[in-house]
């Protein structure tokens, strides 16, 4: 097969660049791993920065957005006594939406703009020094296959096969806890998403909507969900979230899922070698606090549909050869606000840090200086910038 764009991955990266290069008139294939029902199942975060529902719905991708999505005005920060709500309109002028990413994909399978092949094994990238380089596979059926394209964009995540084509630096941080994430058919307990610090870890109430709730508990690596009951998980939610403070109280419900998910951050620069282009994950991964890993791919999908588009019609190399240093710096923003959430709200059972993390929890809900920084992150980067 022959086309412009090469995509690797079909998951919101992969298909928002496919849709975004479409609607500029840029052809693409789309090769993925993963059946397309794998890919529409995977559950991750669930909120959108304003940059990224604009880009939705200027895309033509907000229609179910805008009716099954909730804008939230900002959040709640807690510990023990204490719980304050920080708003992202009157701080950042900016609100984010709860809509999951699951939807987000959801509405880019059904726009139906991208040609994807799904099932794929062994892919491999070629020749990607060149102006001609080439992906080939196995589909499904046993068969070889190959797409020649003039750009390759790898969208295909950390463990895809793109990033190991990219010289450069890795930067990396691990973390000494995950996060224990369930699904529940109860009806959020809050109005907003609500983030606790508390002694024995973290928690996190989200939701997904008016009768699905969303929570996380900090766990220590290595945990195995199999050895958290429904009933453990609803008595550390309610302890953590400070069920009875003030009268608020926690409502339990059927727990529909359960996983562990790892707490790290990674960095590949560069984001582009040669005809290839990484973008979302292939390139960067956050850890989960604040929600930033779908908004970053999103920001890096502009960046490089626009860049190609240039490229492609144009021959205009300038936004291609400036990708990698322009999405690098929202990457940083993002990866540094998203290890000092990280930071200021995980238990590291040092006395010390946890007197430290208070106090700056304090900080960020009394000073007007410390809630807008904290606002601007979660809600407010331009895509631009
Ligand atoms: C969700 C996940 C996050 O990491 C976060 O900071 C907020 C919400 C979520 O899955 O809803």
């Amino acid at each position: 097969m022959k086309t412009e764009v090469a995509i690797v991955g079909a998951g919101p990266a992969g298909l928002l660049l496919a849709h975004l290069l479409a609607r500029a008139g840029v052809s693409s294939i789309v090769v993925e791993s993963r059946s397309r029902e794998y890919v529409a199942a995977r559950i991750r975060a669930g909120i959108l920065e304003h940059s990224s529902v604009e880009l939705l719905t200027e895309a033509g991708l907000g229609d179910r957005l805008h009716a099954e999505g909730d804008e939230h005005r900002g959040v709640y920060l807690q510990w023990p006594g204490a719980r304050h709500h920080l708003d992202f309109v009157d701080l950042a002028g900016r609100s984010v939406w709860v809509y999951g990413q699951t939807e987000v994909q959801k509405d880019l399978v059904a726009a139906r703009t991208a040609e994807v092949v799904y099932e794929v094994s062994d892919t491999a990238l070629h020749d990607v020094t060149t102006d001609r380089p080439y992906v080939t596979y196995t589909d499904r059926d046993g068969r070889p296959g190959r797409v020649d394209a003039r750009v390759v964009a790898g969208c295909d995540g950390s463990f895809g096969p793109s990033h190991a084509s990219v010289p450069g630096e890795e930067f990396a941080r691990a973390y000494p806890y995950s996060w224990l994430g369930v699904l529940a058919d109860v009806a959020p307990s809050t109005d907003e998403l609500i983030y606790a610090w508390h002694p024995d870890g973290f928690a996190l109430h989200s939701m997904r909507s008016a009768t699905v709730s969303r929570l996380y508990l900090q766990v220590p690596n290595g945990t195995d969900p199999g050895q958290w009951s429904d009933q453990r998980i609803w008595d550390a939610l309610a302890a953590r979230l400070g069920h009875g403070q003030d009268g608020w109280r926690l409502k339990p419900g059927p727990i529909t899922e359960k996983s562990v998910l790892p707490m790290r951050s990674h960095v590949r620069t560069s984001m582009r070698h040669g005809s290839l282009f990484l973008a979302g994950d292939a390139a960067h991964i956050v850890p989960p606090t604040g929600a930033k890993g779908l908004n970053l791919a999103i920001a890096d999908v502009v960046l490089l549909s626009r860049a190609l588009v240039a490229l492609l019609r144009e021959h205009d190399t300038r936004l291609a050869d400036s990708y990698s240093d322009d999405a690098l710096r929202r990457v940083w923003r993002a990866t540094h606000f998203s290890w000092w959430m990280t930071s200021m709200l995980h238990t590291s059972g040092d006395p010390f840090d946890a007197q430290l993390q208070l106090s700056q929890l304090r900080w960020v809900t009394s000073s007007r200086a410390g809630a807008t920084g904290l606002a601007e992150n979660y809600a407010g980067l331009d895509l631009a910038h």
